[in-house]
């Protein structure tokens, strides 16, 4: 079968809320890409992400050992992890299974504010304190090193009229959910 018919088979990572984990669902759902989100693995048992997944009755894992989530993985055939908020580093027997088969959202325009403990709202703070004009999110390649991976796509926003971190963040948050589905669709067609 030619690549342009790739569908993978996809686990979502999560350790929060899942707004990125609905977005691929509902992505899904309008057929924006082939593939299929068959596993949920989190590392935190009150993650709402996990009770998104229960309502789409997709697969769910908690656990934060690695030699469990593998197995999970493999049980499933899943051919591509996407990271969608999770705060974990992925273990490295992980990461050389599925190399260049994990993909991660981050909310900035990397190279910029990445890297070790640039998360969440903490990201959106130094924007904020650095005064740019626009912020944005990457769908990156996960590697060894945080927020390094090759990027895959990225999309700006202007954000001048932003008056706090937290507004910068909800503008960055609808990009996220736009260009996490682009990316599965970018691999499915490369
Ligand atoms: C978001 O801030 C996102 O930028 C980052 O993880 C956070 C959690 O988002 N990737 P979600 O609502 O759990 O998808």
């Amino acid at each position: 079968m030619s690549n342009r018919l790739k569908a993978y088979r996809i686990a979502v990572f999560v350790s929060g809320g899942g707004s990125n984990l609905q977005a691929l669902i509902d992505a899904q759902k309008s057929s924006r890409f082939r593939s299929e989100i068959v596993l949920v693995v989190s590392d935190n048992p009150s993650a709402y992400a996990l009770e998104r997944a229960k309502k789409e009755k997709i697969e769910t894992l908690v656990s934060r050992n690695e030699q469990e989530i593998i197995s999970f993985l493999r049980s499933n055939q899943v051919d591509l992890i996407v990271l969608a908020g999770y705060l974990k580093v992925v273990g490295g027997e992980i990461l050389s299974l599925y190399s260049q088969r994990i993909i991660n959202i981050h909310p900035s325009l990397l190279p910029q504010y990445g890297g070790m403990g640039m998360y969440g709202i903490r990201v959106h703070e130094a924007v904020f304190a650095a005064k740019e004009k626009q912020s944005g999110a990457t769908v990156h390649y996960v590697t060894s090193v945080v927020d390094g991976g090759d990027i895959i796509v990225q999309k700006a926003v202007d954000i001048s009229n932003c008056q706090n971190a937290v507004e910068i963040q909800q503008r960055v948050l609808a990009i996220e959910h736009q260009i996490l589905s682009e990316g599965i669709k970018i691999l499915e067609d490369i």
